[in-house]
């Protein structure tokens, strides 16, 4: 069975749905019902899930970081959320394709799969008790094999390098929380402004974490990136904090179509909360390259005005462009000049927006929350762009 296959076609005509289409909503039901059961107990499954595989495919257990209690559900919580989302096609096959690309960097191959199904299925019967039944059996298994071989084909249609190495030219910290790292790549690493990479470095070995490149691909080969510390973060409070000029770091294939997916020449409205604001800089680069650039309309939104960091630099770029106007949003109103409340409040105090596209980058409850609020508002699907699976 294909992705195709397995899945509602959204032009069959209603009624037409064939058996196979029905099998597949079936199979779907199926998948959300059983985990639904599991859920509450998602840390034991993982923690059964890891010990199937390492036990059946010890050489799995180095392709992983060293203290797995941190990062337990990361990996597997993805590959569930994955398989749950089998319904929807269009936007999970390219993803898939990408991520098979992507997992090259992890050293994982062909065999790794089989055992990853077997440790998945293993966990879920475990767990599920009585509820696992043949049929949902079925149902996991037929998901994780058409999952498991889109991203193996995504993996084998590249031939470009599983990683880049670069190093690090220069740690700029901007406030107690977000830093400027730039890195030289050894080869040019061929990514589309808005699109982001995994990175993995000294300070934290084997614990990758995405990046947006903060500005479009330039003639030097160097990449931009903008890090804020979370609290308790493993990996962006060492990038932040502990970064060292010369500092090895190895980058995966980029991922993302946040403007790849952009083809029309409308005018945009740009909605960037927190370090969401690089994969912005980054199609502002490009659009700065123009002769007609589109009229953009950014709004860079945090919770407060120690959120708003480079809004200087975005303020000197709207003098020099006249094409560029920027709002700065802040949840308390703490930035003069600027407006008050939640980006999808103000960016929806505008209206629908007819006549734009819309860009959104930031995290995945501001995203959520932003497209929901903008379709109420009159704003159509096909208006608005972001990326939609990243899933950490
Ligand atoms: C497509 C994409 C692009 C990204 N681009 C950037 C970027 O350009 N710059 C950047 O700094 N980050 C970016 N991120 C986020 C980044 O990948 C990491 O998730 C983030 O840095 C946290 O990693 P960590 O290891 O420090 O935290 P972890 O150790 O993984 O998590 C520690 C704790 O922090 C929580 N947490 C994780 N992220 C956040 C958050 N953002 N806010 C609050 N709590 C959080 C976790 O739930 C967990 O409880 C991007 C993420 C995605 C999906
Ligand atoms: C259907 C199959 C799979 C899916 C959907 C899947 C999905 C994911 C996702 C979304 C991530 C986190 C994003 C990232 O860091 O890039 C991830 C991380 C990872 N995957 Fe996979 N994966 C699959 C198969 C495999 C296999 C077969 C292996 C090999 C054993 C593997 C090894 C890893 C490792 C080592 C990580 C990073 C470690 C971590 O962050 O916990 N994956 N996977």
């Amino acid at each position: 069975m294909t992705l195709n296959a397995a899945i509602d076609d959204p032009d069959e005509h209603e009624g037409q749905h064939s058996a196979q289409q029905q099998r597949a909503e079936r199979v779907v039901q199926l998948i959300r019902d059983s985990f639904a059961v599991v859920e509450p107990r998602s840390d034991e499954v993982a923690r059964y899930f890891y010990a199937v595989l390492f036990t059946i495919a010890p050489e799995t257990r180095d392709l992983f970081p060293v203290n797995m209690e941190v990062q337990r559900s990361r990996f597997f919580g993805a590959l569930v959320r994955i398989v749950q989302m089998i319904d929807n096609r269009q936007e999970l096959e390219p993803y898939l394709r990408q991520l098979g690309r992507d997992h090259r960097k992890f050293d994982v191959v062909e065999r790794h799969f089989e055992a990853v199904g077997t440790a998945l299925l293993a966990a879920l019967k475990r767990y599920l008790g009585d509820e696992w039944t043949e049929e949902v059996e079925r149902a996991w298994a037929d998901a994780y094999a058409i999952v498991a071989g889109v991203m193996q084909e995504g993996a084998a249609a590249d031939s470009g390098p599983a990683w880049w190495a670069g190093t690090v030219v220069e740690h700029r910290k901007l406030s107690s929380k977000v830093a400027v790292l730039r890195v030289q790549p050894d080869e040019p690493v061929p990514y589309r402004p808005g699109q982001y990479v995994s990175v993995e470095t000294p300070q934290r070995q084997r614990m990758w974490r995405y990046l947006s490149p903060a500005n479009p691909p330039s003639a030097d080969g160097t990449i931009e990136f903008h890090v804020r510390s979370v609290p308790e973060g493993w990996v962006s409070r060492a990038l932040v904090h502990h970064t060292r000029i010369g500092d090895r770091w190895r980058i995966g294939a980029p991922m993302g179509s946040l403007w790849l997916d952009h083809t029309g020449s409308r005018d945009l409205v740009m909605v960037a909360g927190g370090t969401g604001l690089a994969p912005m800089r980054a199609v502002l680069g490009e659009l700065e390259q123009r002769s007609q650039p589109p009229n953009v309309e950014l709004f860079f939104g945090g919770a407060s005005h120690d959120d708003l960091y480079q809004l200087d630099e975005l303020r000197q770029l709207a003098e020099r462009y006249p094409w560029l106007t920027v709002t700065p949003v802040t949840e308390d109103g703490s930035e003069p000049g600027g407006a008050e409340g939640t980006l999808p409040d103000v960016v929806t105090s505008h209206g629908a927006w007819h006549g734009y596209d819309v860009l959104i980058s930031g995290s995945p409850e501001m995203i959520r929350a932003t497209v929901s609020r903008m379709l109420v508002t009159g704003t159509t699907f096909d208006q608005i762009y972001y990326d939609s699976f990243p899933t950490d």
